[in-house]
């Protein structure tokens, strides 16, 4: 894979990011106001971006709060348009999904919405609007949502990597087209330009880091090169794997996170692989020695509260279909699932409350897809075992994968591709607990 269309200065750019992500740690109600915003995207002089951001900045201000506690925001959209905000991956409340239409109304330019609940698992999540996402999302309104263990593992730096490609042009101006059609067909918007940002720009040798990967691409799907750190790979889409893995090809998907421990041996790098020189996406800089390293395997994070599937109750067949290159079907826009495009009045599937099903995702289309499902984690299942638990879940042209999953979570949720602008083009659908 390469990274196309990516001018030749992005290489250059890493350590120039004038990135700024607030934390605001979660112990009181919170505002977060959807605006419009300023942004350094481009290296330093070389031209600033008019974006949307969450109280002044895009990405949004990071959230943080520890497992169990509650998070209050209050969302206040000035924006000029209607918007909603989704809280990727956690299992909460239909309720507070913020899905305009389908769990709440659009707040619209003006008003508010109050997101209230209680955070059920740790791990790296993000907010984003899933209000004309393909385009909100793409012009920066989106930020991380980070739940603390009661006991986190013990690191000296706990960083959170937000990944995201844009589509500038030469003087820093976020190109239009949002709604391109041609974009939707293919692979989606990618981007001409993409950084790793980090939230903390300098480390020390032998300092042990927690890594917090999150793909905020509407589109692009990211391999992940690091140097400069050894380590393992601790969660995937904020699930503690049971056993940390090492780190070899990390690949995200939009919506997708990776959260890894390492301890740093010289500058950290975050490349793309390309066919030739490695596209540079961000570094954390390392100066002077920790005096004191860390030491000790790097061992499981607490396990999540994960009920595993029995013999499924349902066996679902859900098929990718369209999309330039693509066979016929049956749907009215670009994309198809099971020849429908767009969100049916009925949904895909109900099921009882803790019902088990096993849906098997077919692509049968020239492009990959990153398929979620809101309010639940499924297992990815590999020759007949249980595979990776996460909330979005990557196919490759022509691939098939078998998920399994239990929907104990009530409520009208949504399954669709995260390449936003597939979704915009037909590539959704619903299920309802009751
Ligand atoms: Cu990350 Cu339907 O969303
Ligand atoms: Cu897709």
């Amino acid at each position: 894979m390469t990274i196309r269309n990516v001018t030749r200065r992005s290489v250059l750019a890493g350590g120039a990011a004038a990135f700024t992500m607030p934390r605001i740690a979660l112990a009181a109600p919170t505002i977060l106001r959807a605006e419009p915003v300023v942004a350094q995207i481009l290296p330093i002089g070389d031209g600033q971006t008019a974006m949307l951001g969450l109280n002044g900045s895009t990405p949004g201000p990071e959230l943080r709060l520890t497992q169990g506690a509650r998070l209050d925001v209050r969302f206040e959209n000035q924006i000029g348009s209607d918007s909603a905000l989704h809280w990727h991956g956690i299992r909460i409340d239909n309720a507070m999904d913020g899905v305009p239409g389908m769990t709440q109304d659009p707040v619209s330019d003006g008003d508010h919405f109050d997101y209230s609940f209680l955070a059920p698992d740790a791990g790296t999540f993000w907010y984003h609007s899933h209000s004309r996402s393909w385009e909100q999302v793409e012009q920066g309104l989106y930020g991380p949502l980070i739940v603390e263990e009661a006991e986190p593992p013990k690191v000296d730096h706990d960083i959170t990597v937000v990944i995201d490609d844009w589509r500038l042009q030469e003087d820093g101006t976020l190109a239009g087209g949002f709604g391109n059609r041609h974009d939707f067909a293919h692979a989606g918007r990618l981007g001409n330009f993409a950084r790793a940002l980090p939230s903390v720009s300098k480390v020390r040798r032998g300092d042990r880091l927690r890594l917090r990967l999150i793909n905020a691409a509407t589109a692009r799907v990211f391999p992940v090169m690091m140097t400069g750190g050894i380590g393992k790979v601790v969660a995937l889409d904020g699930m503690p794997l049971p056993t940390p893995r090492d780190i070899s090809d990390i690949v995200l998907a939009p919506a997708q996170r990776t959260d890894l421990i390492v301890d740093v041996t010289d500058t950290l790098r975050f490349d793309f692989p390309t066919r030739d020189e490695p596209y540079e996406l961000g570094r954390i800089e390392v100066e002077g020695e920790n005096p004191s390293p860390i030491t000790g395997d790097i061992s499981a994070l607490p396990p999540a509260h994960v009920t595993t599937p029995g013999t499924p109750d349902h066996e679902l067949t859900l098929i990718m279909e369209g999309g330039a290159m693509g066979g016929r079907h049956t749907g009215n826009d670009i994309w198809a699932l099971n020849g429908h495009s767009g969100l049916p009045d009925t949904p895909f599937a109900t099921f009882n409350r803790g019902e088990t099903a096993r849906i098997r995702l077919i692509n049968d289309t020239a492009f990959p897809h990153g398929i979620h499902l809101h309010g639940h984690h499924f297992f990815e299942e590999t020759a007949g075992t249980l595979g990776d638990f996460r909330d979005t879940t990557l196919l490759n042209r022509g691939e098939t994968r078998d998920i399994l999953c239990v929907f104990d979570n009530p409520g009208k949720w949504l399954l669709h591709c995260h390449m936003l602008g597939h979704q915009a083009a037909g590539m959704k659908t619903w299920v309802e607990v009751i």
